[in-house]
């Protein structure tokens, strides 16, 4: 069991069991965590600040008001800092401040600028927690996809005897260590490039193409969370960055994707090319808003972008290449074409068209290589990117050792 390099935003609420999540913090940290904490205003009528700040080696915020720690690292930082978000204790007034979308102080707010998974260990008197308000709550954040950690049923700190107990510390640290599954990419750089490219024609027109990028940053999610140093590449999407994403660089046409991969690829162990590369750019950009000339037709001169896949497999220190193939027929026959003429590792092959691929939230996909194939059938691209990832991992073991 590890937790090494994690990072895990644990968020304490007010009530008694907060003093449990200082032990909390301690087997975290056994298990390699980085861990940094968030308390309520409520919290520190329990529990002071000093205490885990001791415990987990960083400073501890409390207030989105607070001047200095918002220079440091701010509200916004820490959200995406955050692969976990795990509130022990949960307080009644905390689940239903969730619930409602309140941003009304830091642990709120960082919740709600975070994309990362949100683990509740409610702690409660027993009376409170079988109020519908707070079932309905639970409820709420439940069908939003917050993972509930207990509460327990037992003795209470009140005398009350019943459920709304917090879990043990041990448990919690347990379903941490779950939740992040396999870790078949640890300690391995992942470059991934995801979305379309824009190629300017003149100041406000381009030519692009349907990548949603939706693909890509699944795959980079994926990687981070098989532990993973990810960089993620991304071409103009309108997407947020996948929470334990380490570095994101925002490109916009086929040569600066190719400046940002083969830059990121230099320190890289597997590069996986999600994105869609426009093959062609205008041969000229115009510095001007091009006219229309009335009934003559308008005839733009393309060259060749480079081929991102190409140069790295030309490189005598490369890294493990893993290409993407959107065919809408003949997938094999091209996507193996692919895998030889571009000196690819892997190729996953997928058919557009027919509600799956570009645009689409569903996609199936034939990963190939030399002498191997392996079908990924329909899935969600986040189930998908979590077998391509797997595969991937497997495949670079094989042939890097
Ligand atoms: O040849 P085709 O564009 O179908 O190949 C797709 C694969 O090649 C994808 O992995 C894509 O990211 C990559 N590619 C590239 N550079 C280009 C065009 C495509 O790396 N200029």
């Amino acid at each position: 069991m590890s937790l090494a390099q994690r990072r895990i935003l644990l968020g304490v609420s007010g009530g008694i069991a907060a003093y449990k999540s200082c032990e909390l913090v301690r087997r975290l940290r056994d298990l390699g965590a980085e861990v940094r904490v968030v308390m309520t205003e409520g919290a520190t009528h329990f529990v002071s600040a000093t205490t885990f700040q001791a415990l987990s080696g960083q400073p501890v915020r409390m207030s989105l008001w607070d001047a200095e720690a918002e220079a440091a690292m701010g509200h916004i930082e820490l959200a995406r800092w955050a692969e976990r978000i795990l509130i022990a204790p949960a307080s009644a007034d905390l689940i239903a401040r969730l619930a409602h979308g309140f941003a009304n102080d830091l642990l709120t707010t960082v919740c709600l600028a975070s994309a990362a998974p949100v683990y509740l260990a409610p702690a409660m008197n027993q009376q409170m927690w079988a109020h519908p308000a707070v079932q309905a709550n639970i409820d709420t954040l439940r069908q939003r996809g917050v993972h509930l950690l207990g509460p327990a049923s037992g003795d209470q700190a009140c005398g009350d005897i019943g459920s709304g107990r917090m879990l043990e510390p041990m448990e919690l640290r347990e379903a941490m260590v779950a939740s992040f599954g396999n870790l078949v990419l640890r300690g391995l750089k992942v470059v991934v490039s995801a979305g379309p490219t824009y190629e300017d024609i003149d100041p406000v027109r381009f030519i692009g193409n349907r990548s949603s990028g939706r693909m890509g940053f699944a795959v980079a999610e994926a990687a981070a969370q098989a532990g993973a140093e990810v960089t993620l590449v991304a071409g103009p999407v309108s997407l947020s960055t996948p929470p334990g994403v380490r570095r994101r660089v925002d490109v916009r046409s086929a040569a600066q994707m190719r400046d940002a991969v083969v830059d990121a690829a230099a320190q890289a162990d597997i590069y996986i090319a999600a994105a869609a590369v426009g093959d062609y750019r205008p041969a000229e950009v115009a510095d001007y808003k091009l006219k229309k000339q009335a009934g003559a037709p308008l005839e733009l001169r393309l060259s060749e972008n480079p081929d991102i896949l190409a140069t790295l497999a030309a490189q005598t220190v490369r890294p493990f290449l893993v290409g993407f193939a959107a065919e809408t027929h003949d997938v094999e026959r091209y996507a193996r074409d692919k895998l030889q003429r571009k000196g690819l590792d892997m190729i996953a092959a997928n058919q557009v068209g027919g509600g799956l691929g570009f645009e689409a939230a569903d996609n199936a996909l034939t990963l190939y290589w030399a002498d191997g194939v392996a079908d990924l059938s329909r899935a969600s691209k986040t189930d998908l990117a979590h077998q391509l990832v797997a595969k991937v991992a497997e495949r670079y073991r094989t042939v890097r050792g």
